[in-house]
């Protein structure tokens, strides 16, 4: 909702609220974003909460003569410009023709559009349709939404430029978003050096930055400084948004945790360079600056025309980071993730690329998507190799036409064959570069971003199309639409996989002029990308597009604008993923980030970890599978099968519901106990253990999660609590969990069993086959509110003082997950208990199958006999 008297502006979305107003010298100061408060109808209550001034600060500058209390260095705005003493980092910097570069921007009308139908073209980029009297009920239809806007007008005071500020009210989501664009309505050129999206003033500075930082493999790990004093800047200067540092972060007062506290969250609807600023001031006030780096930028900007800047999102939460992400997950399921994949669940796919690399044909992919359908995989996928000469990354990217020795029958051959097993198709291509070695190459040349006077520095052997040209852009069409039109494509993995050097147009960016425009080539980079996307998935609005740049190296909400899922690391490490899936969560709905369960030992850390650990945690996903399945033993291929049963009765929470995190969230290093969850079950370093929660929409579901890195010993107690359920209604609480391999208790097997068995030995190996031991069973009714608030005391962890059914056993890298289902008074039968009937049954139609316990040599099976024998031979005991 937004309440405007005069010139003063009150933003209202549910939770929150925004203020500003104008002021005697036409600057648009701001008041207040924070929890939301009750104004007066007129808002004359302004006036209490409005900063005082009667004498200017000491050794400041005075704004004008008329003005003399009026220092800008120590005034919260809404916009600001350099020159006239505000002495901050500036949101925008211009130089006119005359060289000079002071700018200063002065209120001249506003408009208000409540309930405004807003039409998505570019992100950033509204087309005000409509607007319509009302409440502002946030609806999308189609590529419509509804949305309250406000737009202020500002001109530069001395200069012919105008500067329009747009805010979008979100009221449900709590978010409010803002652009901005600017105009030369002079008769001269003015060069842009800057223009950000967002600029908040805050009056106080003793706040907590939480960034998310890394580099490939690494991606989304949370660090958080202290903003009390001087600038920090968190920026992509790659081209991309970038796994270094992506544009989504939080500002938070110390503190703050999981479940309370203040906290904000800011991103940037864009896929290129940016920069976040907090700029902490001599008078203890933060600015906070998001929007497109400058570092490298210049656009000219001549009579008539308009710089669109990028849409920025902020939100706020008096209620801790769980309630902030859980408004910017609403946000991006209802305003950013569009067409037809929005609300549809994702397929559970199997992805060729750790399975195979480039080295494949038709046959072995064949062999691998038989495989994933016996499984009840939905989605086979062909990764990277099947174009061109492409059997490794020198060459071929460009020359999109199928490599007919790897798949004689064509890309429809393989794709008609997949389907009729029961499973979709889709492939992967990298329609933004090319390689050197291609035809591409050899036809076009200066098509790259490229400085044909320098040795040109090349990121895994391949160049950056020039996405700023026209013809170009046609070309990248052109070939897709091919690709996604020659057999039944549902589905495509969109990747990018280098970062920008030697960025240079060797075309003629609009308005020629090709000396001037070169700090424009990295933004219209971006533009023309968004532009091929919007045709691609215009023309092809049932396939389910994934974005990906080496993982996640472009993962933000532009490309989500197109791609509704992220494939979020090429890290497939469960440990690392859980790292990598919770820096996400801060931002973005889990369902947008792609994870997949791979091969122990992984392909990038060689760390073996359990299949469950690896389920569990893709699960929090969009999940998929890439790994050898036509290697799997047939008791792999059933765990993958009772793990995608599972998958598909809870994919509706995973994918749709409300997440949590546990613990006390990133600044949780600063709690005694270190993890942030409790001093007695982890007490020795932050992220041992993570917990997660997935709640369904009305709170009758929930899945939850708990990952151990590292077995603390002596550590018997550990509680998981669930939150987010309804605390009046009955859950009944049960575990997942099948058996253990008797091979993890290694030697201490000789405690319990009648012959010795040695602990590398063929036997054990044969025995684990044979007999699993089983887990234990945690099954258990409560309300809501007990299980929230006393949690569920697990069984007993094995500490090394006994062991049996009932103790809890998890080694290094452990994942489990619980379930809870709303208790409907009918008795409860988790399917643990059917499978143990189940089990039993079987035992009696089989009675070789023995538990360990009841192993003695008369009844030990023939095979298990001989191999003792062997081992008794070969034994030096
Ligand atoms: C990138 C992607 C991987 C895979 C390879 C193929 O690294 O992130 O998932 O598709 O490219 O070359």
């Amino acid at each position: 909702m937004i309440t405007v008297n005069e010139k003063k502006f009150a933003l209202q979305t549910a939770n929150t609220t925004y203020a500003f107003e104008i002021n005697e010298t036409g600057h648009a100061l701001h008041l207040y974003y924070g929890k939301k408060v009750r104004f007066a109808d007129d808002l004359s209550d302004f006036g209490m909460i409005r900063q005082k001034r009667e004498f200017i600060t000491g050794n400041t500058i005075a704004y004008d003569q008329e003005h003399l209390a009026l220092g800008m260095e120590d005034t919260c705005l809404e916009v600001s410009g350099p020159g006239k003493g505000d002495l901050r980092s500036p949101f925008a910097e211009l130089t006119f023709a005359d060289g000079s570069r002071t700018v200063d921007w002065i209120y001249d009308s506003h408009m208000v559009m409540r309930g405004a139908k807003v039409r998505k073209t570019l992100p950033g980029s509204y087309d005000i349709m409509t607007f319509e009297a009302g409440e502002g009920l946030l609806k999308k239809r189609a590529e419509e939404e509804i949305a309250d806007v406000l737009r202020l007008s500002f001109l530069e005071k001395s200069y012919k430029v105008r500067l329009n500020i747009t805010y979008l009210v979100y009221e449900n989501t709590n978010v409010i978003c803002r652009y901005a664009d600017l105009v030369n309505e002079g008769e001269e050129d003015v060069i842009v050096n800057r223009l950000l999206s967002l600029q908040l003033d805050l009056p106080e500075s003793g706040f907590e930055g939480i960034y998310f930082d890394g580099a490939w493999a690494r991606e989304m790990h949370s660090y958080h400084v202290s903003l009390g004093h001087g600038m920090h800047v968190n920026r992509s200067n790659t081209g991309t948004s970038s796994n270094r540092a992506n544009p989504f972060f939080m500002i938070a007062k110390p503190q703050t945790n999981e479940d309370a506290g203040e906290c904000y969250a800011f991103n940037l609807i864009y896929s290129g360079n940016h920069m976040e600023i907090a700029d902490a001031n001599a008078y203890g006030k933060l600015r906070i600056l998001s929007g497109m780096n400058d570092e490298g930028f210049e656009w000219l900007l001549k009579p008539g025309e308009t710089l669109e800047a990028p849409e920025a999102v902020m939100s706020y939460s008096a209620d801790g980071f769980n309630a902030l992400s859980y408004n910017m997950h609403s946000f991006v399921r209802q305003h950013i993730v569009r067409g037809e994949w929005k609300e549809k669940d994702r397929p559970i796919l199997l992805n060729s690329w750790e399975a195979a690399y480039f080295k494949f044909d038709e046959g072995k992919l064949l062999k691998l998507a038989k495989r994933a359908a016996d499984a009840g995989i939905e989605l086979f996928v062909m990764d990277d190799g099947w174009f061109g000469e492409r059997d490794d990354d020198t060459k071929s990217l460009g020359d999109w036409e199928e490599n007919t020795k790897k798949l004689p029958h064509g890309v429809k051959g393989l794709a008609d064959k997949v389907n009729k097993m029961g499973l979709s198709f889709g492939l992967w291509v990298e329609p933004e570069m090319v390689n050197v070695n291609s035809e591409l190459y050899k036809a076009h040349p200066d098509w790259v971003l490229a400085n044909p006077k320098r040795e040109h520095s090349e990121g895994r052997n391949q160049r950056i199309l020039d996405l700023t040209r026209k013809e170009v852009r046609e070309y990248v069409v052109e070939s897709m639409r091919k690709v996604f039109g020659s057999a039944n494509i549902e589905y495509v993995k969109w990747d990018m996989n280098r970062i920008f050097s030697d960025v240079f147009s060797q075309g003629e960016p609009a308005g020629g002029g090709l000396k001037n425009r070169q700090g424009e080539v990295a933004h219209r980079y971006v533009l023309g990308l968004y532009e091929i996307m919007a045709e691609l998935t215009k023309r092809f609005p049932h396939i389910l597009f994934e974005g990906c740049a080496s993982g996640g190296n472009r993962f933000d909400l532009g490309i989500l604008c197109y791609f509704p899922q992220i494939w979020g690391s090429d890290d497939t490490d469960p440990i690392c993923r859980a790292e990598i899936q919770q820096g996400y969560s801060y931002g973005y709905p889990l369902e947008c980030v792609s994870a997949h369960v791979s091969a122990s030992p992984n392909h990038q850390t060689l760390r073996r970890t359990p299949m469950k650990t690896r389920f569990a945690v893709a699960g929090f996903g969009s999940l998929g599978y890439e790994c050898n399945l036509s290697d799997f033993s047939k008791e792999q291929m059933d765990e993958v099968k009772d793990e995608i049963t599972l998958y598909k009765q809870y994919r509706s929470v995973l994918q749709h519901g409300r997440f949590y995190r546990g613990g006390m969230g990133p600044l949780a290093d600063r709690v005694a106990g270190g993890d942030g969850t409790s001093v007695l079950y982890n007490p020795t370093g932050y992220g041992n253990i993570t917990e997660w929660t997935m709640v369904s929409e009305f709170g009758t579901k929930a899945v939850g999660m708990m990952l151990k890195k590292m077995v603390q010993p002596n550590t018997q107690n550990i509680t998981y609590y669930p939150k987010g359920l309804e605390e009046e209604n009955k859950y009944r609480f049960f575990n997942h969990e099948l058996s253990y391999d008797i091979r993890d208790f290694g030697d201490l097997v000789n405690t319990v069993a009648p012959i010795h068995v040695k602990q590398d030995g063929l036997l054990i190996d044969i025995l684990a086959k044979k007999i699993k031991l089983p887990a234990e069973k945690e099954e258990y009714v409560a309300y809501g509110s007990l299980l929230m608030n006393a949690g569920v005391a697990l069984k007993q962890n094995f500490s090394g003082t006994g062991y049996n059914e009932n103790v809890r056993y998890d080694q290094d890298f452990s994942g489990k997950l619980f379930f809870m289902e709303e208790d409907d008074g009918t008795v409860p039968v988790s399917e643990e208990t059917v499978e143990e009937i189940r089990r039993e049954v079987e035992e009696k139609e089989e009675p070789e199958e023995t538990a360990a316990e009841e192993i003695n040599t008369e009844e030990v099976p023939e095979e298990i006999a001989k191999a003792t024998d062997n081992e008794g031979e070969n034994s030096n005991e």
